[in-house]
């Protein structure tokens, strides 16, 4: 799951801060993007994921740090010489010009003879799915295929680094699914570094090799997706990402190695080093993701522990079940879901249920 560690850096921030007058937008920005790699910047609209991506285009000078491209500090280094190309948010391309010709605007000063750069046309519009199309009127494109023109006349220049500002935001749900699998199999097919900004964390965990999630110009965590969803490194993040339960507790011990919890109608837990990221001074609370509660039918039994509850709420998916559960006589309720199988009914508002749940589901987070 995680990317190749060997293979070279092709973005490296260094200590990066950048100022808009007295706002100061990036905070202290370090990290590295492989070169290969696809990866997302995250966050809530306003924490810096676009002007984090532009001072790699060149669009945006930084205040202090370094931003290195492919080994190479970029400071002074203007946006038309980098190896950067950028597909923006709202993908303009030229309506009164063919799909053709948009795809090979950025050619034209090229010294290329005409049949080359035709080919190279035909080329990239086949690797974003529109072979055949470079004769028609770019006016008359649906919104994903224009987004799919604005790619093509991005990896025409054969970028080193391609960089997406929220590309599919645009696009309504089902097209939006489509083309991040779409996006995927051509990051692995012309296999250059994308980097991709996006406030959407599903899309974020579906498309990235490893994610930056960003608050307040901050890089709050770097992960691969699993490793972010199952040991997020502060409740922030695991707020963000998914849905995560949180279950106010006592810290009863703390040995270094293991530390042991009384959490509120779950009960006492020694939970190990992995299961608790370093401190954030929130009172203590443990997280648990909904899909590591199961309800219990019948006679069946835990595997591990198991606790008892009252269903408070029901929301039905079609393929899943969400129940809202106050544990065991408290008053803390947690969300869990079910998948629907046939033979195993929806259960009612009031219903009385036994859970399991295992202690190494389990995050600290204080
Ligand atoms: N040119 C600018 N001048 C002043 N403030 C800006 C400018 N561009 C962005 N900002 C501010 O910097 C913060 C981060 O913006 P941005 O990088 O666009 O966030 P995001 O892409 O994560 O939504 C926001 O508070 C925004 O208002
Ligand atoms: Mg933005």
């Amino acid at each position: 799951m995680t990317f190749a560690e060997d293979k070279p850096n092709m973005i490296e921030f260094k200590d990066v801060h950048k100022y808009y007058g007295d706002y100061h937008a990036l905070r202290g920005i370090n990290g590295t993007i492989k070169a290969g790699e696809f990866f997302s910047l995250l966050g809530p609209s306003g924490c810096g994921k676009t002007t984090l991506l532009r001072t790699i285009a060149g669009f945006e000078g930084i205040s202090s740090g370094a931003v290195m491209i492919d080994g190479k500090n970029m400071a002074g280094v203007p946006a038309n010489v980098r190896p950067t190309n950028m597909v923006f948010q709202s993908y303009a391309i030229f309506p009164h010009m063919t799909v053709g010709e948009n795809v090979g605007f950025g050619l034209r000063k090229d010294p290329r003879s005409k049949e080359d750069k035709a080919k190279a046309v035909a080329e990239a519009l086949e690797m974003v799915g529109l072979k055949g199309y470079g004769g028609r009127a770019a006016h008359a494109l649906s919104g994903g295929q224009r987004q799919r023109v604005a790619l093509a006349r991005a990896l025409i220049l054969k970028p080193k680094v391609l960089l997406l500002d929220e590309p599919l935001s645009a696009l309504d749900k089902k097209m939006r699914e489509h083309m991040q699998i779409e996006l995927i199999k051509l990051q692995r097919q012309v296999g250059i570094t994308f980097i991709l900004v996006t406030h959407d964390q599903e899309e974020a965990l579906v498309m990235s090799d490893r994610i930056a999630v960003m608050f307040e110009g901050q890089i709050a965590q770097l992960a691969d997706p699993e490793t972010l969803y199952r040991r997020p490194a502060t409740k922030q993040v695991a707020d963000f990402i998914g849905t995560m339960n949180f279950v106010p507790c006592d810290i009863l011990s703390d040995s270094g190695g293991t530390i042991e919890v009384d959490a509120k109608g779950l009960g006492r837990v020694t939970l190990s080093a992995d299961q608790v990221p370093p401190a954030q001074g929130v009172d203590p609370v443990v997280g648990l993701r909904p899909e590591t509660l199961t309800l219990l039918y019948d006679d069946q039994k835990a595997a591990d522990r198991e606790v008892k509850g009252v269903i408070d709420e029901v929301i039905y998916f079609g393929d899943m079940t969400y129940y809202d559960v106050y544990l065991g006589g408290t008053d803390v309720e947690v969300r869990l879901s079910m998948r629907n199988v046939p033979g195993r009914p929806v259960l009612d508002v009031g219903t009385e249920v036994r859970l399991a749940w295992s202690p190494t589901a389990l995050v600290l987070f204080r």
